[in-house]
């Protein structure tokens, strides 16, 4: 927004990369990443991908390019995807794993993101000349529409079990994993370990302008690349976003604790506000989803409302509206915004 007297709580994709990330993309040393020729963008991968204890990662320009080479590089029209029914591939990806790869999409159910090893084995479908062949499992950890839950370790070690004795791809959008890292303090690699690829981004809570990652093993990002570039993702003298990814890890990872607290001290001011409420204890890291249906206000009028105080969220669901915490929001300021919906609603 560009504007100081705006809180911006829409998303942490709206921060703005500051002087110390803007000097590193200006100083990157670049080449022509076509070629395999770009220094930063290979340090890059490199070392995203010892971080998280895998063989390989393939820069691209977004997290939803980075799901979607996935699904297209490994499977065959008309297998089976099994997702959760709130996860952003199947919802927010504009059909990707149907349009580019021919996939049959079945949700599973949960509470908060994150099926069991039981739903994905009862899902798994008989092998015969009737039924489409169950062939990938996806999981999204921080999950966004379930408010950045955490998917713990154990659970995903066993689903990763299912997928190993069925010859299933466990593939794991982890566009926030940066922040289950911190919130949880599980290494970035034991939360890898199950799954065969990953997709990570950079341009969330880590406040890159742009940039993700999907990682797997050698073999499979060779065939990645080709997938890249039939996507149109093939980029030049790309270490300039690079660099601004490298400093993101350097100084921004750790300053994710900040943006949970923040997101935790603003839920307890939404919660204490009358027609607002939500369940604190439920804010595990960056997200905030709190229900509005008491206020008698309807979210679109309810954000509406917000904006006109300087305060910006957005509507999430039929009586929810969704905020989150970034690099781009303060202490101050969330106590700012608080105090003005407090003075709205009383
Ligand atoms: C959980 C999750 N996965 C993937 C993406 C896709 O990232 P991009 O917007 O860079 O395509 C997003 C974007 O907000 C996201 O929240």
């Amino acid at each position: 927004m560009g504007n100081s007297e705006i809180i911006d709580f829409r998303s942490d994709t709206v921060t703005a990369p500051d002087a110390g990330m803007r000097k590193a993309m200006a100083e990157a040393q670049v080449g022509d990443d076509v070629f395999g020729d770009d220094p930063t963008v290979n340090r890059l991968q490199d070392r995203i991908a010892e971080l998280f204890g895998k063989e390989a990662a393939l820069f691209t320009p977004t997290g939803t390019m980075a799901n979607q080479i996935v699904f297209k590089t490994i499977a065959r029209p008309g297998w089976e995807l099994l997702c959760e029914r709130e996860c952003h591939i199947a919802n927010y990806e504009v059909g990707g794993p149907a349009a580019h790869s021919g996939l049959m999409v079945s949700f599973l159910d949960s509470e908060r993101g994150f099926f069991s090893a039981e739903q994905v084995r009862d899902a798994i479908r008989p092998i015969n000349e009737h039924c489409p062949l169950t062939k990938i499992v996806e999981l999204e950890n921080t999950h966004n529409r379930h408010g950045g839950s955490i998917c713990p370790p154990e659970q995903i070690a066993e689903i990763g079990a299912v997928c190993d004795e069925n010859d299933l791809h466990f593939h794991l959008d982890g566009a926030r994993i940066w922040n289950a890292h911190i919130a949880s303090g599980v290494s970035l690699a034991e939360y890898a370990k199950p799954f065969k690829t990953l997709a990570v981004c950079l341009s969330k809570g880590l406040g890159a302008p742009m940039g993700s990652l999907t990682l797997g093993s050698r073999d499979f990002i060779h065939e990645a690349h080709r997938i890249r570039k039939m996507f149109g993702g093939g980029m030049r003298q790309v270490g300039i976003v690079a660099a601004a990814g490298l400093y993101a890890l350097d100084n921004n990872l750790a300053k994710l604790s900040e943006d949970h607290s923040n997101a935790h001290f603003l839920a307890e001011g939404l919660n204490s506000i009358d027609g607002i409420a939500l369940n604190v204890e439920r804010v595990e890291t960056n997200i905030v989803i709190a229900d509005i249906a008491e206020t008698k206000i309807a979210p679109p009028e309810f954000v509406e409302r917000l904006a006109k105080l300087g305060v910006l969220c957005v509507q999430f669901g039929k009586t929810t509206v969704r905020f989150v915490t970034h690099l781009d929001v303060s202490e101050a300021q969330c106590t700012t915004a608080l105090e003005k919906i407090k003075d709205s609603f009383s």
